[in-house]
């Protein structure tokens, strides 16, 4: 084994910290199971990363990889809708501002959640109720954590559908989400995630559906309302180029697991994972053909409920017969400090890194 491998701290598995941590959330261990007649399905297993408030996290992997029953778990939601059908067996710990959310009084830590932290999800209809109006879901949303009547909301409700660029805020608030178009829709979500101003904004796939040039005005939007309230954002996207635009920092999951993070320019310049480099061989690019943009990682998922032994990307990746020293393909790789606040779980050596990167990886992409 390398050197590197030696002396790299570990962090995958559980934090050695204990107690409160001193960043805005910290998430140290978690761990997402869902019993099923098949077996456990370990969705998340074991994923820890911290983030500050005005700084956005990306978190990017391919279908299938934890992204969503992550985000779900932050939420306190992994017993709701679609994952509502198995109860999720939760552990780790999360810190959001000095209180942990899993093991503190449950009545407090939904006001908490209710009040600090809010979900844009990739479909809107799923968070929107059919029967309501926009507005008065808005409304709703409002004066659940402020003592206000419902004139007060309201006008709150047209501040918010303004600021997300709806026309007409004050005509359109009374409308239904069936009156609105994809794009509308989702920028009335993003209204009523953000009228309580959250410290802590989750964004799973907030553009997939759209087309790119809403897109780019619902990004800008994040961007914009995260400057002015200055709140943490966690946008997940199998999409690089959307994080590429706006995350400072980057955790690629594989597995349920982490297996590279960093800061953004870290990873996008000098990624260390062999998943990594498949995910950013896939990133379109405007430069290159249509057919040229996406190569998508070769193979498929792997099971969740048994992982391939050793590195679970094992099974698709180019380079799991080049030897390593001392390790046999059943040991499973650590996450290992490979630069300052850059961390991978790969078994190959930096040096063997290095070399495939600049030689064969770098001058494709
Ligand atoms: N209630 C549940 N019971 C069993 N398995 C579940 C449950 N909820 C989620 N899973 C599984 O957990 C895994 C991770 O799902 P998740 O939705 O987090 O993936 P994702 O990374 O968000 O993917 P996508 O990019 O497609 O949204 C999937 O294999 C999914 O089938
Ligand atoms: S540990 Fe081996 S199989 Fe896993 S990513 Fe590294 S080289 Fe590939
Ligand atoms: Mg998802």
């Amino acid at each position: 084994m390398t050197q590197l491998h030696k002396t790299g701290a570990a962090v995958g598995e559980p934090v050695a910290a204990s107690g409160a941590p001193s960043a805005f959330l910290e998430v140290r261990d978690l761990k997402v199971h869902f019993p099923t007649d098949d077996g456990l399905v370990k969705s998340v297993d074991g994923l820890s990363f911290t983030l500050e408030k005005g700084r956005t996290l990306g978190i990017v992997g391919e279908s299938g990889s934890g992204k969503s029953v992550t985000s779900l778990g932050i939420m306190g939601l992994h017993t709701a809708g679609q994952y509502g059908r198995r109860k999720a067996q939760i552990s780790g710990e999360i810190w959001l501002e000095g209180t942990e959310l899993l093991s503190g009084d449950q009545d407090k830590v939904r006001k908490l959640r209710g009040r600090d932290m809010a979900m844009i999800f990739q479909d809107p209809l799923s968070a929107l109720h059919p029967y309501y109006s926009i507005g008065k879901q808005i409304v709703e949303a409002y004066r659940v954590h402020h003592d206000v009547d419902k004139k007060t909301a309201r006008r709150r409700a047209i501040e918010m559908l303004d600021r997300v660029g709806i026309p007409q805020p004050d005509k359109r608030v009374d409308a239904y989400p069936h009156e609105f178009s994809g794009g509308m829709r989702q920028r009335a979500m993003i209204a009523m995630a953000l009228v309580n101003n959250p410290e802590l904004l989750i964004a799973d796939e907030p553009t997939t559906a759209l087309d790119v040039t809403v897109q780019a005005q619902i990004l800008d939007l994040i961007r914009d309302l995260q400057k002015e309230f200055g709140s943490a954002v966690i946008m997940i996207t199998h999409d690089l180029g959307v994080v590429a635009e706006m995350a400072d920092e980057l955790l690629v999951m594989y597995g349920g697991r982490c297996v590279e993070r960093g800061t953004a320019t870290e990873v996008f310049t000098e990624p260390q994972h062999p998943y990594t480099w498949g995910l950013l061989g896939s990133m379109p690019r405007i430069d290159r053909d249509q057919t040229e943009r996406l190569i998508p990682v070769k193979g498929s998922p792997p099971s969740l409920i048994n992982l391939p032994n050793g590195c679970a990307f094992n099974p698709r990746c180019p380079y799991a017969d080049i030897p390593k020293d001392n390790i046999t393909r059943t040991e499973r790789p650590e996450l290992r400090e490979v630069g300052s606040g850059h961390f991978s779980a790969c078994h190959m050596s930096a040096e063997e890194r290095e070399r495939i990167w600049t030689e064969e990886i770098a001058p494709k992409l």
